[in-house]
């Protein structure tokens, strides 16, 4: 008989500041209904100038630990497209953070925002080899897009930490996975660049023929039929973004694409991430998230994943709900971290957007405004120093 493996636990954190889409339509002159209605955002989460993949990492896994203590736990992958080292591992900074042994084995993975989803099916098979060992998955992202750009109103930062193991208390993972691969330029970060490059409008036709490549696969591998799924949590960029992908994917398997059917199948997921914003890797755990905080008893109920992260890369696969699992889940903390952050307004978001430490070596602090448990406190000798309350 195979092992049941899969998630654990699930701790989400985001940033200090948030800048209401009100306040861009205010400043820009765009109808909100375009904001609202049109890409079906009201919030994004805005860092603090001393905040970063790591601290927000630091922040969502330090309660996993706390819960399970830190014998298990032999492996840490951070996934990130926001990475700040051309070498070094963020996760090795979260490590000696949140107090880690030292017998762990820390990577840094990236294609995207399917980052994360490579991540939890890596360490699926490091516990499938190894059995007592569990695997802390963190995906960590900052969403930045040129000021003025039309991506502008789907930024958003969080992170996603994740135990995974065996029996897990969750959700468990099942097998097969629908995969999909193309080499497209819809979106991209050459390295010099803080800001991503995107073609809009092309990037949704990508990602909605990775929706039906991967699906096309998960079937040809085994996989259940549409109609057994009680939700789906789609990555989201925006949160209309999985609307239509969902609608895509009905058409695609010739099912009637009643709004109605789509809105019950996917309401629930998008609760976090319409006030967050795009989180990169951590967005499609947010609606994880955000679906086992708020869904009626979803016990023995299989839910679907679509992975997608650009250029591109994306994964269809499913997870059943395990009995309990309403006993294991941080619905308060989660509300927490989303209902602390503290309004900002345009000019105060747009001095946040421009913050950046110099690159020049020297010895910088930052300002002191993150409440959150971790800050980054400056850099000196090109080595970026945090701190911990
Ligand atoms: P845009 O071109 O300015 O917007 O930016 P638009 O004109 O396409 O309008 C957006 C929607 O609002 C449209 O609805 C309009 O009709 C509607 P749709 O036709 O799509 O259903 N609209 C209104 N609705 C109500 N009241 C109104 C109103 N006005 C207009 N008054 C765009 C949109 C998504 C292109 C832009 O935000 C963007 O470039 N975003 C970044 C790219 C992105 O998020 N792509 C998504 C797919 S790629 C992906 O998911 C990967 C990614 O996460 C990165 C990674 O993997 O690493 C991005």
């Amino acid at each position: 008989m195979s092992i049941s493996i899969g998630i654990h636990d699930l701790s989400i954190a985001t940033t200090e500041y948030v800048l209401p889409h009100t306040a861009l339509a205010a400043y820009n002159g765009t109808d909100i209904g375009k904001y609202h209605v049109g890409i079906g955002q009201e919030s994004m989460s805005v860092p603090a100038a001393d905040e970063d993949i790591v601290t927000l990492g630091a922040t969502a896994a330090a309660p996993i630990v706390a819960r399970h203590g830190t014998d298990r736990i032999r492996t840490v992958v951070f996934a990130t497209e926001s990475s700040i080292d051309q070498a070094k591992a963020a996760g090795i900074y979260v490590h000696s953070l949140i107090g880690l042994s030292s017998a762990t084995r820390v990577v840094e993975l990236k294609q995207a925002c399917y980052g994360a989803t490579a991540a939890l099916q890596f360490a699926i098979g490091l516990v499938r080899r190894d059995p007592a060992q569990q695997v802390l998955v963190i995906a960590s992202d900052v969403s930045k897009y040129e000021l003025d750009s039309p991506g502008e109103a789907t930024q958003g930062a969080a992170a996603v930490a994740m135990l995974v193991g065996v029996d897990p208390a969750l959700v468990r993972i099942e097998d097969p996975s629908g995969l999909f691969t193309a080499d497209v330029m819809d979106f991209w970060r050459p390295n010099y660049r803080d800001a991503a490059l995107v073609d809009g409008h092309e990037s949704i036709g990508a990602y909605l023929q990775a929706v039906e490549g991967s699906w096309k696969d998960y079937q040809e591998q085994g996989g259940r039929s549409l109609d057994e799924f009680a939700a789906f949590c789609y990555h989201q960029p925006f949160t209309k973004m999985a609307y239509k992908a969902h609608r895509h994917l009905l058409n695609y398997c010739g099912y009637d694409t009643d709004k109605d059917v789509i809105a019950a199948a996917l309401g629930q997921t998008t609760a976090y991430n319409t006030v967050i914003g795009n989180s990169y890797t951590a967005s499609v755990y947010l609606g994880l998230a955000a679906l086992l905080d708020q869904a009626d008893d979803l016990t023995g109920r299989p839910i679907g994943f679509l992975s997608y992260g650009s250029g591109s890369v994306a994964e269809f696969f499913a997870g059943t709900v395990v009995a309990g699992y309403r006993e294991h889940l941080r619905t308060e903390a989660n509300r927490e971290a989303i209902d602390r952050r503290k309004t900002v307004d345009h000019a105060e978001y747009r001095t946040l957007h421009e913050h950046k430490l110099p690159a020049d070596g020297g010895d910088h602090s930052n300002p002191a405004q993150t409440t959150g448990p971790y800050r980054l406190a400056g850099i000196s000798g090109h080595k970026r120093i945090y701190q911990k309350r």
